[in-house]
């Protein structure tokens, strides 16, 4: 923990963020076990891996946080704090389909294992699964929220393959993308929380955008990490979404300002789908060259901040100071 001055804050570091909801997780932990068994073999055995790969339960940890800050954690939020991170696992299992990813958390993703159709069909499978667990809320709110989400992140992933293995994507266009694809996950998980909470509508709004401000600062790190950490600390190749032909924002300020020969080498890797005649090293170069990953880290830690901004308006407490802390956490992790 220490003190920040200049913001008049305690920030607190990620141990210290996941420990205030440690026994909270524990128990989401629990549900996500029940949750991923089935009569089926192979659901079961796809649920198993998916949850023992880990992650890092940012989700969860999300929601649990704000949970606290407005009040308790009850039974119904640890549930739905599980119906988030199996959203969030059922997106994941069909986008490796989709991006053809062969690795997912430092092990080989669903669909080297198991193919694709059998792995398809367990996400279908989990997807419903999340419903129905939700479903036994009877709860209105929530379901809207789940369904406005997950239509959300179709949107994101289609829109995302409309542009594949091309150029001419803009920054808004990117930036609708990440909203639909990541922010909207996030911001459903601080929603739900408000809603649990009983909050008012403007209240419940405000909530609503700290966790699209959150979603989206991630996804945007998420897009630099992805040329500039290492396939260790990820679990996953480096300069992964250019080889599956996905122009990131990062990517896209090497085309805006990179000139001719930057353009060149990116349409080259997204032509080959792969680096055999240009390196990821020189794509990173030249996105550094045309402040890529400065510009793509200083839109993160605008969103970020945004959400700091309006976490003000609630009463101070630990909990507060940990959600107050996650751009902390945001801007500067590895994985
Ligand atoms: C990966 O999410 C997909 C994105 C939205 C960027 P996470 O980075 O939260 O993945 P896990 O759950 O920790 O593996
Ligand atoms: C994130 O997209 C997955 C969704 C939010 C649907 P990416 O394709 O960027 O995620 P990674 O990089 O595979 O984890
Ligand atoms: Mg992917
Ligand atoms: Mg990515």
């Amino acid at each position: 923990m220490s003190y920040n001055a200049s913001r008049m804050k305690t920030v607190l570091t990620q141990q210290e963020i996941y420990a205030l909801v440690g026994e909270d997780l524990e128990r989401v932990e629990d549900e996500l076990r029940v949750y991923t068994r089935s009569p089926i073999g192979p659901i079961s055995e796809i649920g198993r891996y998916l949850i023992d790969a880990g992650g890092k339960r940012v989700r969860p940890a999300l929601m649990l946080l704000t949970s606290r800050m407005l009040g308790d954690v009850s039974g119904a939020t640890i549930r739905l704090a599980a119906v988030m991170e199996l959203i969030h696992n059922a997106t994941l299992v069909h986008d490796d389909v989709i991006d053809r990813a062969a690795t997912r958390r430092g092990h080989p993703s669903a669909n080297t294992h198991w193919g694709n159709p059998m792995t398809v069909l367990a996400g279908d499978w989990l997807y419903m699964q999340s419903f129905a667990v939700a479903l036994g809320e009877r709860n209105f709110a929530v379901l809207d929220t789940l369904i406005d989400l997950t239509q959300r992140m179709v949107e994101g992933e289609l829109l995302q393959l409309t542009y594949l293995g091309k150029a001419d994507v803009g920054e808004d266009e990117l930036l609708d993308i990440a909203y639909r694809k990541t922010a909207h996950l996030f911001s459903g998980c601080t929603r739900i929380a408000a809603v649990l909470a009983g909050l008012s509508e403007s209240e419940t709004e405000r909530i609503t955008t700290i966790g699209m401000n959150f979603g989206m600062a991630f996804q945007l790190i998420d897009d630099m990490l992805d040329l500039t950490s290492t396939e260790e600390a990820m679990g996953k190749p480096v300069a992964s979404d250019l080889k599956e032909g996905k122009v990131t924002l990062p990517v896209f300020y090497a085309l805006a300002n990179g000139g001719a020969d930057a353009r060149t080498k990116v349409l080259r890797v997204l032509e080959e789908r792969g680096f055999s005649s240009v390196s990821p090293d020189e794509i990173l170069s030249l996105v550094n060259a045309a402040d890529g990953v400065r510009r793509t880290r200083r839109l993160a830690a605008d969103h970020a901040h945004r959400a700091v901004d309006a976490l003000e308006a609630f009463p101070p407490s630990v909990y507060r100071d940990a959600m107050l802390s996650i751009p902390e956490f945001i801007l500067n992790r590895q994985v």
